[in-house]
């Protein structure tokens, strides 16, 4: 069943960037009531919340009415986001006061116990005044969220912490606080994806067809579900959780045996080879005459090393990718490699694709099929299998 988010909205001038966060919101199914404080209304316009939302938009503390909409709204939602949160509405909601309309719901929410997440913008010296710092922490202590405000360019021509966050982090985070199950918070899942580049030269590498986006909808998920979430990865990508960038078979390798994990999913596609002689500088045209060769080796099994030296309590989730006889391969290397599971996908609909279809064989032998959905759906599944 679709959740249901309150989004308040207060007179930051950053409030003109929540019309897209609406449209994440919306484009994934959440149903969206809107409240506004009054002087929010310099900012951001009733008519297109309206639209966006499909929904009346409160502001009115005494509208003539059908019910107590501080009261009603706070029973309607399933949690209370106020993006972007002034300094003013910050200090009056850490001590209580109601008001208006918003701060009025602020105060019942609290008492409520369900979610609250804001999400703060201002001036650097707002910010950073020691009296707005002392509420923010009094209201995090009273257990309200936070996402932190960005360090950048600020519309007051100045540079400094003060930014709105990132839309797309604030709407990561809200799918958190929706979804998260407490009891995962303590429980730590590590995920490599990507395609390994494996170096020529200063300018060339050898990779593959990866997008990483499986490895990403299972990051996204994991983290949705409340896993203390780390990714290892080929590509740059921007989320709430720590993304360890590395290049290489080699690299990811080293990285993984710095990092304690009770699942790991190795979603990366990791080269199977690499150049044997790498050049510092780029080879150019003009020393190569007709042709040269480039002398492949073998690169390390990463999974498998990994696998040898597992911990009775750690569950390791290895994937295949193969034109050959895909279930019969997919079973060898569970076997082999000492894994707890594995996710078995075609070359055809795996790579750099938004849709997959896969098999999940477990150690015991049960074999799972998904069939042809989003990777976002077939990341949770997968999830529901191998951390259940
Ligand atoms: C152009 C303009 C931009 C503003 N931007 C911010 C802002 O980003 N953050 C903030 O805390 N206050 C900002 N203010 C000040 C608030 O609008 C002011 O404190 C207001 O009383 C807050 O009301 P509210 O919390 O009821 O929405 C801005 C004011 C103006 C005129």
């Amino acid at each position: 069943m679709s959740k249901n988010i309150l989004l308040g909205i207060t007179s930051s001038i950053a409030a003109y960037k929540i019309y897209e966060l609406i449209r994440l919101y919306k484009k994934n199914n959440f149903n969206v009531r809107v409240v506004l404080t009054k002087n929010a209304l310099n900012f951001v316009s009733p008519l297109v919340l309206e639209t966006l939302t499909n929904e009346k938009v409160y502001y009115n503390q005494f509208d003539p009415r059908v019910d107590v909409e501080h009261i009603s709204l706070v029973e309607w939602a399933d949690i209370f986001i106020v993006a972007p949160i002034s300094a003013n509405t910050i200090s009056k909601c850490a001590f209580g006061f109601a008001d208006n309309l918003l701060t009025s719901i602020f105060c019942a929410f609290l008492g409520s116990k369900k979610p609250i997440f804001l999400a703060p913008a201002m001036n650097k010296d707002m910010y950073n005044n020691p009296v707005i710092q002392n509420n923010i922490n009094k209201l995090k202590q009273l257990g309200c969220d936070f996402i932190d405000c960005e360090n950048g360019f600020l519309a007051c021509g100045t540079e400094g912490v003060g930014r709105l966050a990132d839309i797309e982090l604030i709407y990561q985070k809200t799918k958190r606080l929706i979804y998260q199950n407490k009891k995962n918070n303590c429980k730590k899942i590590l995920i490599t994806l990507g395609g390994t580049k494996e170096r020529i030269d200063s300018v060339r590498y050898i990779s593959n067809y990866s997008s990483g986006k499986m490895g990403m909808a299972i990051a996204d998920w994991a983290y949705n579900l409340g896993f203390d979430t780390t990714v290892i990865s080929t590509i740059d990508f921007k989320r709430n959780y720590p993304i360890l960038k590395v290049n290489s078979a080699l690299e990811m390798l080293e990285e993984l045996k710095k990092q304690d994990f009770d699942y790991l999913i190795m979603a990366a596609a990791v080269g199977d080879f690499r150049a044997e002689n790498t050049f510092e500088k780029k080879i150019s045209k003009e020393d190569i005459k007709d042709s040269f060769e480039l002398k492949l080796i073998k690169n390390p099994d990463v999974v498998q090393t990994i696998a040898k030296n597992k911990k009775e309590n750690q569950k390791i989730v290895g994937f295949c990718l193969t034109d050959k006889d895909l279930i019969a391969c997919a079973k060898s290397k569970l076997i082999n490699k000492n894994l707890d599971y594995i996710v078995a996908n075609e070359v055809k609909t795996a790579l750099n694709t938004d849709m997959n279809k896969v098999t999940i064989i477990e150690k015991s032998g049960k074999i799972i099929s998904i069939d042809l959905d989003f990777k976002d759906n077939i990341a949770k599944k997968i999830l529901e299998v191998v951390c259940d």
